[in-house]
């Protein structure tokens, strides 16, 4: 395993962070700096070295942007073009990717690369688990979201038409590249996205993280500050994941990264996914938590405005743009309860920098968190 600070006097990387995921046989690191391009390249050729071939996954976007990155580190190399936007981490694209694979008698020493965001991350995630019954990974992210979020932790998985990710696998990848000057390219909107499930971070389980936040001006991919609030973003995430790998335990737990996702994701559904990013759906949806947690008594109303505000310096959307009917969220949630057998699970904060799930909460407290955030 590649331990990234052991690396840093030889190699031209500023800030370079590296934090593991404990999960036993299956932990692995993730390293977070500016120009990982030396430790990438030292993990690719030591997969050559063993004679393991290597694959990529990208999409066709990146492949335009970042084709000096791509040229650098992967020319050669057989490389599944995924079409980029959520309505393609199908299973057609899916069987596709098996079968390119496979008719380039791709072995199971394979080690498939993921270059892109969340979408290009969990297709691949799946794709690499299911090929020959599941090879290695490694995942380098391009999204802000991808970095803090979907590239930790192992969830991997497509969309059917029925919902999102609703085939998949926990498959953990080899090891996480966060490089920051991926995120050059990315426009202001998918980087606010990607600081809502920052924020989201320290609301859950950090108060001081939270504060740090408010006190910095805001960021941006060039912000000195950037390297450590990502660093510290996943490492409360990976404290999560490694204490409740698959979600499994009956309150609290992984759920708890959950925060604003119930009325995110319902929000999501209701818009069929064009109107708000996924980030963008989740900060409404945090909004929403908050207000709920105020009304449980758990939050002041001036705690409810700090988290407002917050959201504001990165111009989130704090409510619905084009107000939705209650009784459609309402349905929406109820499909995701269903998921749950029965039980739907809300993520609240105790306090600043504590969520708690709770399975217990009356439909008249629902119905006013998602007025006040704008619902009808
Ligand atoms: N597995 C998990 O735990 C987990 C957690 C959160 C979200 N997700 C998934 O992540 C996905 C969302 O990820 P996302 O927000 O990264 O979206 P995305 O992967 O769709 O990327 C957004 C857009 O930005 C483009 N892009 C990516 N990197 C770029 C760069 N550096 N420069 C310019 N353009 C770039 C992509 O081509 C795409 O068009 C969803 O499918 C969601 O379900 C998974």
């Amino acid at each position: 395993m590649i331990h990234g600070n052991d690396f840093k006097s030889e190699m031209k990387i500023s800030d370079l962070k590296s934090l593991e995921i404990s999960l036993g046989q299956r932990s692995y690191p993730i390293h977070v700096g500016r120009g990982l391009d030396d430790l990438l390249a030292d993990q690719i050729s030591g997969c050559k070295k063993v004679n393991k071939s290597i694959a990529l996954i990208t999409d066709d976007r990146l492949q335009e942007v970042q084709q000096e990155f791509i040229q650098k580190h992967f020319a050669e190399v057989p490389t599944f073009i995924l079409p980029n936007g959520e309505t393609h981490k199908n299973l057609q694209h899916f069987i596709e990717a098996q079968e390119y694979f496979a008719g380039l008698s791709l072995d199971r020493s394979t080690v498939m690369f993921a270059f892109g965001g969340g979408v290009v991350g969990d297709f691949a995630g799946f794709v690499a688990a299911a090929y020959m019954r599941g090879v290695d990974f490694v995942q380098i992210p391009t999204t802000l979201l991808s970095m803090v979020d979907s590239s930790v932790g192992g969830k991997t998985g497509v969309n059917l038409r029925a919902g999102k990710n609703l085939v998949g696998a926990f498959h953990q990848p080899e090891a996480v590249y966060i490089d920051l000057n991926r995120l050059q390219s990315l426009d202001s909107r998918q980087f606010s996205a990607g600081m809502a499930e920052i924020i989201k971070a320290g609301l859950l389980a950090d108060v001081s993280f939270f504060e740090k936040l408010e006190s910095l001006d805001r960021l941006d991919a060039q912000s000195p500050e950037l390297a450590d609030v990502i660093h510290h973003s996943c490492s409360i995430k990976a404290g999560v994941v490694a204490a409740d790998e698959k979600e499994q335990a009956t309150s609290g737990g992984r759920a708890l990264l959950n925060l604003g996702h119930t009325f995110g994701h319902a929000i999501e559904q209701t818009t069929n996914y064009t109107e708000y990013l996924h980030g963008e759906a989740i900060s409404i949806g945090m909004m929403m938590a908050a207000e709920l947690s105020r009304q449980l008594g758990y939050i002041e109303t001036d705690e409810v405005s700090r988290i407002q505000e917050l959201l504001k310096k990165y111009e989130l959307p704090t409510e619905l743009k084009n107000p939705i009917p209650c009784e459609s969220l309402m349905i929406a949630m109820g499909r995701d309860k269903k998921k749950r057998q029965g039980t739907l699970k809300y993520v609240v904060l105790e306090k600043l920098g504590q969520a708690i799930t709770r399975a217990d909460i009356s439909e008249k407290f629902i119905l006013h968190a998602l007025k006040q955030g704008g619902a009808e």
